[in-house]
């Protein structure tokens, strides 16, 4: 199918130029002198670039950006105007414009930028960034796909598009729960490697030596316990992709042994002496500042520059809040899905409610709490009722030092308010097995939140809630919880 390039500008002679400029091209080219019929052929025709004179009568052109980029966050537009007015630029990069060009046009300029906003369009299809969420398909809900359209997520996508085929290392930082190892996975999923292994690995659920002979593997006796030659994650993963996620834990051994690898492909097994070489992409991922780590002597310079060829950073989600309704949907759509519901989405008091909350846990906070209105919902719709009640545990949870008391006073709050709005439905539900069940959902979930917290580690996790292994084994297999993600 052959890609579409829209072009609105109300100047008859200037449409045939440009029409002229990419004739030659192939594209199918549809040329509009009226604004309302340039949205029009947006929702008709889908084109994949757009080019937007901004003074055109009726709407202003900024007026039909802000309206197709509802219609298709995807589509990438140019923005074209006679006047040089900083002002006019900075509205339409903030409202997700890819360029912004003066007349008369440059038109080599102009060639090179539309071919440059073709490739990032079919870029963003191809990683299925934040097209509307009906066109998320249920392969793609069960998946966990990636998607965003606000101006620093159109950014990010840029960006993997041009980097996702090059072998150079990503660093990606962001707070927890921003997304570090969806966008690590997305870039692995558009990279030429994306046929091989892609394999993560916790720098921070593991001991030092534990952590450096999972990544590097060992010999036959290379200490006490290594009864036989273990090849590591890299030996494993060789011509594929490796995620380092929580990279700034580290150990300052392990970050020297890792430098040798990025700089030569090469290292040696623990206890080994022979030489291996590997070649493997490295994506690392942090929550904390890496420089305020090396200013602190806790990472190497020398490691940080060499990770950071390529360098994400993902905002936390309150900088990001144009992006909710459409995170919420799919969250709706996903867990709706899941629970066998029919919920439609959300009403615009909910959307608001959620708006307005800090976000501290980012997009995954959004998901787990719609996963649980979702749950509870009783009608088609979620309105803030559903969300009051798990937005209001959270003052119950936050957990100052002071009101960690081992009564558990706070946790006692949160599960009353927590339980209290659908007491009477479960007692209706459960009757004479209420106690057995809730606590025995409360159990899993516990386990559930720390399985995820250690990364899936059981030695962590066991420790984290203060069981032993057995304890979380046998647990793990009464709830048939998986232990691996
Ligand atoms: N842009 C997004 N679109 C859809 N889902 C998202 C997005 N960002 C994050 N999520 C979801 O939020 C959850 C957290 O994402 P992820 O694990 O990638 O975050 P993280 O930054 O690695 O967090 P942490 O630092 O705690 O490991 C996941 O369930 C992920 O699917
Ligand atoms: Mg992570």
């Amino acid at each position: 199918m052959k890609s579409k390039l829209l072009i609105l500008d109300d100047d008859e002679a200037i449409l045939q130029l440009l029409a002229a400029v990419f004739e030659d091209d192939d594209m199918e080219i549809i040329l509009e002198t009226d604004s309302e019929s340039a949205v029009n052929r947006v929702v008709s025709e889908h084109p994949n670039v757009a080019i937007l004179d901004i003074c055109v009568p009726k709407k202003s052109g900024l007026e039909v950006l802000r309206e197709i980029k509802q219609i298709d966050p995807g589509l990438s537009v140019i923005m074209t105007t006679g006047y040089r007015t900083t002002q006019n630029a900075i509205e339409a990069m903030k409202h997700g414009a890819y360029e912004y060009l003066t007349k008369p046009f440059d038109i080599e300029k102009l060639k090179d930028v539309v071919q440059k906003a073709l490739e990032c369009n079919l870029l963003n299809r191809k990683v299925r960034y934040a097209e509307l969420s009906d066109q998320i398909s249920d392969a793609e809900l069960e998946e966990d796909i990636m998607i965003g359209s606000c101006p620093q997520m159109i950014q990010i996508w840029k960006m993997v598009g041009k980097i996702a085929d090059s072998d150079a290392s990503v660093l990606i930082q962001g707070a927890s729960g921003t997304g570090k190892e969806l966008l690590a996975r997305a870039i692995y999923n558009n990279s030429k490697r994306a046929d091989k292994t892609f394999l993560a690995v916790n720098c921070a659920a593991l001991p030092e030596t534990l952590l450096e002979s999972e990544l590097f593997g060992h010999e036959k006796g290379a200490f006490t316990d290594a009864h036989c030659r273990r090849i590591g994650k890299f030996e494993q993963c060789d011509g594929g992709t490796i995620f380092l996620d929580e990279i700034g834990e580290m150990s300052l051994s392990n970050q020297g042994k890792l430098l040798r690898v990025l700089e030569n492909q090469e290292f040696e097994r623990v206890g080994g002496n022979e030489t291996i070489k590997v070649n493997v992409r490295v994506i690392a991922a942090t929550n904390f500042s890496l420089m305020k780590a090396v200013n602190e002597k806790k990472f190497r310079l020398d490691l940080f520059y060499r990770l950071r060829v390529v360098s994400f950073y993902l905002p936390p989600l309150r900088e990001r809040l144009e992006d909710l309704p459409l995170l919420a949907d799919l969250f709706v759509k996903k867990y709706s899905r899941q629970y066998d519901k029919r919920i439609k989405g959300l009403s615009p008091g909910a959307l608001d409610l959620l708006q307005k909350q800090p976000w501290e846990g980012n997009v995954r906070e959004l998901k787990n709490i719609i996963n649980s209105a979702t749950l509870f919902c009783k009608g088609d719709i979620l309105l803030p009722e559903d969300f009051e009640s798990l937005l209001q545990v959270k003052p119950g949870f936050k957990v100052t030092e002071i009101n960690v008391q081992r009564s558990g006073d706070e946790y006692f709050k949160a599960f009353c308010s927590l339980l209290e709005p659908v007491f009477s439905e479960i007692c209706e539900k459960e009757n004479g097995s209420v106690y057995d069940t809730i606590s025995a959902g409360l159990e899993k979930a516990l386990i559930h939140l720390a399985l995820i917290r250690s990364n899936y580690n059981q030695v962590t996790t066991a420790k984290l809630l203060g069981i032993s292994r057995n304890t979380l084994r046998d647990r793990l297999e009464r709830y048939k919880i998986s232990s691996t993600e």
